[in-house]
């Protein structure tokens, strides 16, 4: 990981250099411009507040979001730049979250790659589209660690470790935001949201969370450290109540952690009207208050509540704040601003983006991106891979032709579909085969999502009727009749995960168990292809259907990379960056728990529950390969070791199948007894390679303090105890090649 940029601070200008350029600013402006640069506006038709370029042409706006509009861009930055007082340019906002028009596997996908390369090269692609459209700033990566996956938002993050989490987080800062702020080809990034949103209430969306100081540090908040130590601009404060403070007003987490502990010199922005929401969130008496508490919280910027255009200069002339703290504030967006060159280079060449998206190796890295990002869930028989030499396909389901749940959720406003769906990837791949396709029963929320009406194409259309539904029911069991091999495409729709999009349930929506059932009783060979933003509870599949492909939502090139997965041009290589719990009702559940009294393999054992096993169907970790891996010669390279020191572990690791492979080597410690109980197994390292049939290869991991050190409760503060570890390596969290060594004092 890198650890060597201070947070916000690269770029080819020095301090010096910035500090002067940002006094001279300072020194024109009114205080009244002061609060504009802490002012974000929206410019979409939904958005509240004042007309957009009202705002910026008498300096109260440092910031647009939720436009995305080339041409529009460019005029609004002339109003700012000649006609605002101080023609201060603006920073151009957007959720540019997995790809702006080449779109990348969701984030859950790219973590289930475990190769923050793919992370990497696929928000340097996201970066340079989004940046050629005009657009300076996205709002990602979203780092919110997430272990229950009833919370409609896993799909935005890494799923449920931290060590993986840290990892992902770091590699898509690299990605948006490249080596130098200057580069015209990157943009901003924004960690968000700080901090503990994937812990809410039973992942109810938006709900409060009760996070101990112990899973915050040890848990939830390494990946936002990883973000500042590879040096991300920006950070976004979280909407819900942390443990009764609202993280968008919360002191501790905005001064004391971010600022003070981990030397954060970048600017927070508050989530869409946060700061204004701290009044309905029974936290603030008013808008004043509500201004006052998220400034005096460091919160910088406001998103579009206008709480602090409207307040701030009450709050200075009667004392509440003074002009000094308001200054500090509005310091580091400036500076971002000259880091940036926007001074220089405040417009965009409106011809720019075409020639960009037209480059073929966007394409080629969202294919290879999704390829890497696959699970290989179940492949009984060897099943897969498929022959090309069949005769008759039958692809089945109601997300096997959708652009959209192929593309997934979050897409940039505007955003028109284009994604190659499943089948019209098996087509490409078959051309000589008769490849036919029903959709069976459609699939639907229960209660809509209000991002229906923002998202082109997907008008709402009246739901099915009962008779409809059966007959596509038997249109879909009569297609599979009549084929050699059926694909299954099952899953949830693009808008049933992600922002307010919670479910109480993880099971397939709508009829599709039941019609996987009764295609699985026509006998033939059938592969279910998932197509999915969050674990889903597949438990009657997974007992029942030969092979399953976790192909999350893959974008742009999915179909072509499920084909390439299916009939053997790619080998799946991913692991599952959460487990997949039997239930919805067991959530949440994940690998890192505590021991209890009574550890579930002791003869004493008491059963979690008594309807069923509580264990993950799947576990983290989790992923096959079409080739097979053997462990070996697991060595440690000290019994012993000193606090504050380090040792090294390697083991062997030989392809011991047919064809090359990638698989994913992974190290878990746990720590035998101490200050504090330690979970009963950590991720510590871990390494994606590629072996050719018989190779062998050694894989090294470092363990020193950073991973045997921990959060202590009892301690109040970073400890490292000296104890007995258990260490394990192997292909996911329930490996079993076992070593110990012992920390001493
Ligand atoms: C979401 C953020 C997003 C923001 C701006 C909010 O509703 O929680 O993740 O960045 O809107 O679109």
């Amino acid at each position: 990981m890198n650890k060597a940029k201070k947070s916000g601070t690269t770029s080819a200008l020095s301090e010096a250099e910035v500090n002067k350029r940002v006094d001279a600013l300072l020194a024109r402006m009114s205080l009244e411009e002061k609060v504009g640069q802490l002012n974000q506006v929206g410019g979409a038709e939904f958005a509240p507040g004042p007309k957009a370029e009202d705002q910026i042409r008498k300096g109260g706006a440092g910031s647009v979001l939720w436009l995305n509009d080339t041409k529009k861009f460019n005029e609004l930055q002339k109003v700012a730049v000649e006609e605002s007082p101080s023609g201060i340019p603006l920073l151009f906002a957007l959720d540019v979250i997995h790809g702006y028009r080449t779109i990348f596997p969701v984030p859950l996908a790219m973590a289930a790659s475990w190769d923050p390369n793919v992370p990497e090269k696929s928000q340097t692609v996201a970066a340079r589209e989004a940046r050629a459209a005009g657009l300076h700033w996205t709002f990602g990566p979203m780092l919110d660690i997430c272990r229950d996956a009833r919370w409609g938002r896993i799909v935005e993050g890494a799923g449920e470790d931290p060590f993986l989490g840290a990892a992902m987080a770091a590699a898509q800062v690299r990605g948006f935001q490249g080596d130098d702020l200057a580069d015209s080809e990157r943009v901003l990034a924004c960690a968000k949201h700080f901090a503990g949103y994937g812990y809410s209430d039973a992942g109810r969306d938006y709900d409060p969370a009760y996070i101990s100081e112990t899973q915050l540090r040890n848990t939830v908040l390494p990946p936002f450290k990883a973000a500042v130590d590879a040096g991300v601009a920006t950070f976004m404060s979280a909407y819900m109540d942390l443990n009764d403070v609202p993280a968008s007003g919360n002191r501790w987490l905005l001064r004391q952690v971010l600022r003070e502990e981990w030397g954060f010199e970048g600017f927070v922005v508050s989530d869409a009207f946060a700061v204004g929401n701290l009044v309905i969130q029974g936290h603030a008496k008013d808008r004043r208050d509500a201004a006052l508490r998220g400034l005096k919280a460091g919160l910088n910027m406001d998103m579009s509540s206008y709480t602090y255009t409207e307040n701030t200069a009450d709050l200075v002339a009667k004392s509440d704040l003074s002009e000094a703290e308001i200054e500090a504030l509005v310091r580091p967006i400036l500076a971002l601003k000259v880091r940036m060159g926007l001074f220089e280079r405040p417009y965009v060449d409106e011809g720019l983006l075409d020639q960009v998206i037209a480059r073929p190796d966007h394409r080629e890295a969202s294919r290879w991106a999704a390829q890497r990002s696959m699970v290989l869930l179940k492949n009984e028989g060897g099943l897969l891979p498929l022959k090309k030499d069949v005769k008759k396909v039958a692809v089945i389901g109601p997300l096997a032709d959708s652009m959209q749940a192929t593309e997934g959720s979050w897409m940039v406003f505007g955003h028109t579909p284009a994604a190659v769906t499943v089948l019209a990837g098996i087509r490409a791949k078959l051309p000589n085969a008769e490849v036919t396709y029903a959709s069976g029963p459609e699939i639907r929320r229960d209660i809509p999502s209000w991002f229906e009406s923002m998202m082109a194409g997907q008008a709402s259309k009246p739901a099915q009727t009962q008779e409809e539904s059966d007959a596509a029911f038997q249109a879909a069991v009569e297609t599979a009749r009549a084929a050699d091999q059926v694909i299954m495409v099952l899953g949830e729709t693009d808008l049933m995960a992600g922002e307010a999009a919670s479910r109480a349930s993880l099971d397939l929506p709508g009829r599709q168990e039941e019609l996987l059932k009764a295609v699985a009783a026509l006998g033939k060979p059938v592969v279910l292809v998932l197509l999915n933003g969050r674990p889903l509870s597949v438990t009657w599949a997974a007992e029942n259907i030969p092979a399953i492909l976790e192909a999350w939502e893959p974008g742009s090139e999915g179909g072509n990379a499920v084909a390439d997965i299916l009939f053997g041009d790619a080998i799946p290589g991913g692991k599952l960056p959460v487990g997949f719990p039997r239930k919805g009702s067991h959530a949440p559940l994940y690998y890192a728990r505590n021991l209890t009294h009574s550890p579930e393999e002791s003869p004493m054992y008491n059963p979690r529950y008594w309807d069923g096993l509580p264990t993950p169907l799947y576990p983290f970790g989790y992923g096959l390969s079409y080739t097979t891996f053997a462990f070996s010669d697991l060595k440690v390279s000290a019994a012993q070791v000193k606090v504050g020191s380090s040792l090294t572990v390697s083991v062997d690791v030989t392809n011991t199948g047919a064809v090359a492979g990638d698989e994913v080597v992974q190290l878990y410690i746990h720590q035998k007894w101490g200050t504090d109980t330690r979970p009963m197994r950590e991720l510590k390292g871990f390494e994606r390679i590629t072996l050719q049939p018989g190779e062998c290869k050694t894989v090294t991991f470092e363990l020193g303090p950073d991973e045997l050190g921990y959060w202590s409760t009892n301690a109040g503060k970073w400890i490292q105890d000296p104890a007995s570890f258990d260490l394990w390596v192997g292909s996911d969290s329930l490996a079993t090649l076992h070593a110990e060594f012992e920390v001493i004092g």
